[in-house]
């Protein structure tokens, strides 16, 4: 098992990379994390509780919790205040008897709404991230992030709040459908742009062994992204700095994407793939640098199975979509570039015909 610090100015926690982390849940969560509370939340989709609530139920009753779940619609829109509503209800019974704490377990949605419930209710409870997506272990776990989305846009209501430890028990990932899994991919190739380095090499060599879901790889990857991701946040929890900016490599053009498709086409690491792509095109214009660094990411987007051309979408919905979206947060254009493998930049105001140009020559043909 790894164990990756997160240091933060007020409260640091661990995160803790393994296999078979879930059977052992109630061992490896010392109370004192949650602040001896023993009354457990755990807050997840039906599909996954099937599959490990009775685990998890097992492992934290040996150690004397006491376990409730609550189970919300498998689907984007349970990030909303209509389900966190519900979720307060249903926690201030259960909480009305002894002090409980949130158990986040699944992926990127569970995670991000068990942290603002968490984070809200009682103006703030501890909660433990238990995800079990690809996406979810790499990345949106970490960091503090939590949110619901608004008819108006996604993740608009929102608060930073650490969570108190991190599980990733990287078996769970075993009965992850394929395309979740690619769409994980993209967050950890982005990691290893940023990165550069071992892991970029480790992907290189490695990748297909990933994709097999073979288990000491998935540990030395979801290990290695933890430990980039806790060290940006370590250093700039609240994105007041613009270290916590680089981790948006491929987000500018990729929520364009998304958004531009309604959400329906593509997955959020499908799209943040595209964006990468475009994002390499933009560097390459724009001089920032030569062909082999974006040749080397499209290799592993390639390896990956993760789409390397954009369809059913055209270059002017895309930019809408990027304009709208700057044009609501009131911000100037900002991308993540790269220079080369393991070093990124940050540009702002880049030219539209720039990247217009680099979003057509993604466009299928
Ligand atoms: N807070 C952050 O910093 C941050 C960062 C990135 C993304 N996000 C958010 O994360 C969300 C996306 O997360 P996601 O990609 O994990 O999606 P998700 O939570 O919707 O999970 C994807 C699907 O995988 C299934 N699943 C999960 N674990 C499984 C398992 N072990 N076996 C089989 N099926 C499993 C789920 O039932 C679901 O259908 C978005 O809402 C996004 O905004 C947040
Ligand atoms: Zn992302």
């Amino acid at each position: 098992m790894k164990k990756i610090p997160v240091q933060l100015a007020h409260r640091s926690y661990q995160i803790l990379v393994g296999e078979g982390l879930i059977d052992r849940l109630g061992a490896v969560l010392p109370p004192a994390a949650v602040s001896g509370r023993r009354a457990a939340y755990c807050l997840s989709f039906p599909v996954i509780w099937k599959r490990f609530g009775p685990k998890v139920k097992r492992a934290l009753a040996q150690q004397g919790y006491t376990v409730r779940s609550r189970l919300v619609p498998d689907t984007e829109r349970s990030k909303s205040l209509s389900v966190a509503t519900a979720v307060f209800k249903d926690l201030a019974a259960y909480d009305s008897k002894q002090a409980a704490f949130i158990i986040a377990l699944g992926g990127g949605v569970i995670g991000d709404l068990a942290g603002f419930v968490a984070s809200t209710y009682r103006r703030g409870i501890p909660y433990v991230q238990v995800p079990t997506t690809l996406l979810a272990q790499v990345d949106s776990s970490i960091g503090g992030k939590t949110g619901v989305d608004l008819p108006e846009g996604k993740n608009l209501v929102g608060t930073f709040y650490q969570p108190r430890l991190v599980v990733s028990d990287v078996a769970a990932l075993s009965s992850l459908p394929a395309r979740q899994m690619r769409s994980g991919l993209a967050e950890v190739i982005k990691y290893a742009v940023l990165a550069g380095g071992g892991l970029f090499a480790f992907l290189e060599k490695h990748l297909q062994d990933v994709l097999r879901y073979d288990r000491a790889s998935l540990e030395a990857v979801v290990g290695a992204c933890a430990r980039i991701k806790a060290g940006i946040v370590s250093r700039d929890e609240q994105e007041e700095k613009s270290l916590r900016t680089h981790l948006n490599f491929g987000h500018t053009i990729g929520h364009a994407i998304e958004s531009a498709a309604g959400y329906r086409r593509y997955t959020h690491g499908e799209a943040v793939a595209l964006g990468m792509l475009c994002a390499c095109d933009i560097s390459r214009a724009l001089g920032l640098t030569g062909a082999d660094a974006g040749l080397k990411i499209e290799g592993l987007i390639r390896q990956s199975g993760l789409p390397v051309v954009i369809k059913g979408l055209n270059a002017a919905q895309i930019i809408a979509a990027h304009y709208h979206d700057k044009k609501f947060s009131g911000a100037e254009n900002r991308f993540v570039l790269v220079r080369d493998i393991g070093r990124t930049a940050i540009v702002k105001n880049v030219p539209l015909p720039v990247i217009a140009a680099a979003v057509k020559n993604r466009l299928s043909t």
